[in-house]
């Protein structure tokens, strides 16, 4: 019989990498993007770019782990969930290249290693452009995929959560 549930790995991956994308999301829209480019920023960019840098290496650790391990047994809706969850993965990963694609261009690299100021406005990068929009994409996917979890738990109650949950059955 195929297991009810994810395994263990896949559940510390998926909630780890849940935290580093909400805090993203919600730090990069409501401080970093208000902030001007002064040396004071240059630590709040730091933490948002080794956060980020770990949220797509947990992404990519989910996508390893889910060509090796055995995929909890198909629900009702399961195709649209599976595409969900590709797009989910595919947006974190345009997040991840955009922005590396950002810091590198921009100079923002070399002022979070120590060495030379902040462009005075990130917005004339074209990859700024990308990531901008990019995190409304990811947005909109994250609060469809918690509705539809909520559906499942509360309307459809069919336990869904508890395939995401660590221990038990
Ligand atoms: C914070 C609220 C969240 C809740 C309540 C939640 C809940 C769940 C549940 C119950 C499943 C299992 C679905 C199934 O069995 O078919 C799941 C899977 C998944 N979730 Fe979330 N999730 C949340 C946040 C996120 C975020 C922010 C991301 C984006 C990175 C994400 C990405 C995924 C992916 C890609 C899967 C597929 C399973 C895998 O590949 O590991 N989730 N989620
Ligand atoms: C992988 C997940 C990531 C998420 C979810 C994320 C999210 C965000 C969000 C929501 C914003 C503000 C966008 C806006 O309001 O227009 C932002 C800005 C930014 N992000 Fe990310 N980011 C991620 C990864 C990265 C990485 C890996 C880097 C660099 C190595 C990076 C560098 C930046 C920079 C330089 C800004 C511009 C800040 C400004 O305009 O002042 N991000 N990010």
């Amino acid at each position: 019989m195929p297991p009810f549930r994810y395994a263990l790995p896949q559940v510390l991956v998926h909630w780890a990498a849940a935290l580093a994308v909400l805090f993203l999301l919600a730090t990069g829209t409501l401080v970093l993007a208000d902030l001007p480019n002064t040396a004071q920023k240059v630590g709040n960019l730091r933490i948002h770019m080794i956060v980020g840098g770990l949220a797509g290496l947990l992404v990519i650790a989910r996508i390893a782990m889910g060509r090796r391990m055995a995929a909890p047994p198909t629900l009702p809706g399961d195709r649209l969930a599976r595409a969900g969850h590709v797009a989910l993965n595919l947006v974190v990963l345009l997040m991840l290249l955009s922005g590396a694609m950002l810091a590198w261009r921009s100079g923002a690299l070399d002022a979070v290693a120590g060495g030379g100021a902040l462009p005075e406005d990130f917005s004339r990068f074209m990859p700024r452009r990308v990531h901008g929009l990019a995190s409304r994409l990811a947005m909109a996917l994250v609060a469809l995929h918690v509705a539809a979890a909520l559906y499942h738990q509360f309307i459809l109650r069919d336990g869904l959560l508890s395939r995401m949950r660590p221990g038990g059955r």
